[in-house]
C-alpha cells in the first residue's frame, strides 16, 4: 500500500514537472479583462460536491471590438479558482503572476471554441473539488495555446465579492477511492505478471 502511496506521489510529481516546463508563461497582469462572465451562485452560497449545479455564462465584453477579438481568440476555458482566504498557507493553491506556474484555477469547467455572441453552460460540481471558497474566471486563448484575456466572476483587487463555497466530499471518500484504484492498478499488474509467467513456462517446455 505505501510504495503505492510512493508511485501515485512521484507519478505526480511528474505531472507537476512536466507542467511547470510547458508553455512561454503569459503573466496574469499583462491579460485584458475584455471577458465577462456570470456563474449562478450568490454571495456565500454552499454548494455540494457531485451534487449540485452551477450555470455559467460568458462572452465579451461589448465594449470592446469583436472583430478583433474573433481575430485573436480561438478557445474559451471557464475555471474554478481558489479565493484568497482558501489559499492562505496553502502553497500548492498559490497565486503567481506567470501564469505556467499559477496555482490559482486549478478545475477547468468549460472548454470550448470561442465565439462572439454569449454562450452559456451547466456544471455540476464535479465529486474531486475539494472543501474551499471560489470563483470563477474565464481565459481566452490564441491559435498557440497562450492566455489572451480573461474575465472573472469576482473583483480584480483583493478578490472578495461573488465567492460561493463548494463542500466537497468527505475525506474518507476520497482515500477510499483512492485505496481502490490503487488495488485495482496492483491486481492488473499482477495479472499481467501471472501471464507473463505462465508464457514463459509455456517456452520453456518448447
Ligand atoms: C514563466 O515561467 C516559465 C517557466 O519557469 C518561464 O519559462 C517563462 O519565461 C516565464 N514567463 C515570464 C513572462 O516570466
Ligand atoms: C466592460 O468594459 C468596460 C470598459 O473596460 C467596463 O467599464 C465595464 O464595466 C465592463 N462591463 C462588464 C459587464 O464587465
Ligand atoms: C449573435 O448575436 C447577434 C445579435 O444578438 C445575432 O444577430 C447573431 O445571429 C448571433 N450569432 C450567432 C452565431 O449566434
Amino acid at each position: 500500500m505505501e510504495t503505492c502511496f510512493l508511485t501515485t506521489f512521484v507519478i505526480i510529481l511528474l505531472f507537476c514537472l512536466a507542467e511547470t516546463c510547458y508553455g512561454g508563461g503569459v503573466l496574469f497582469s499583462s491579460l485584458p479583462q475584455t471577458l465577462v462572465v456570470s456563474a449562478s451562485p450568490q454571495q456565500g452560497q454552499v454548494l455540494n460536491a457531485g451534487e449540485d449545479t452551477i450555470t455559467l455564462t460568458w462572452g465579451l465584453n461589448q465594449s470592446f471590438t469583436a472583430d478583433m477579438a474573433d481575430q485573436l481568440y480561438k478557445n474559451v476555458k471557464v475555471k474554478l479558482c481558489y479565493a484568497p482566504i482558501s489559499q492562505v498557507d496553502r502553497a500548492w493553491r498559490k497565486t503567481v503572476d506567470n501564469l505556467s506556474k499559477d496555482k490559482t484555477c486549478q478545475f477547468t469547467i468549460v472548454n470550448k471554441p470561442y465565439q462572439r455572441n454569449q454562450s452559456s453552460d451547466q456544471w455540476m460540481v464535479e465529486k474531486d473539488v475539494p472543501t474551499a471558497t471560489y470563483f470563477v474566471r474565464a481565459y481566452a486563448y490564441n491559435s498557440a495555446g497562450e492566455e489572451m484575456a480573461y474575465g472573472q466572476t469576482t473583483d480584480d483587487g483583493k478578490k472578495s465579492s461573488n465567492l460561493f463555497e463548494i463542500r466537497g466530499i468527505t475525506g474518507r471518500h476520497l482515500s477510499l477511492n483512492i485505496a481502490s484504484a490503487c488495488f485495482s492498478a496492483f491486481s492488473l499488474a499482477s495479472l499481467f505478471g501471472l501471464f507473463w509467467m505462465e508464457r514463459r513456462k509455456v517456452s520453456v517446455k518448447k
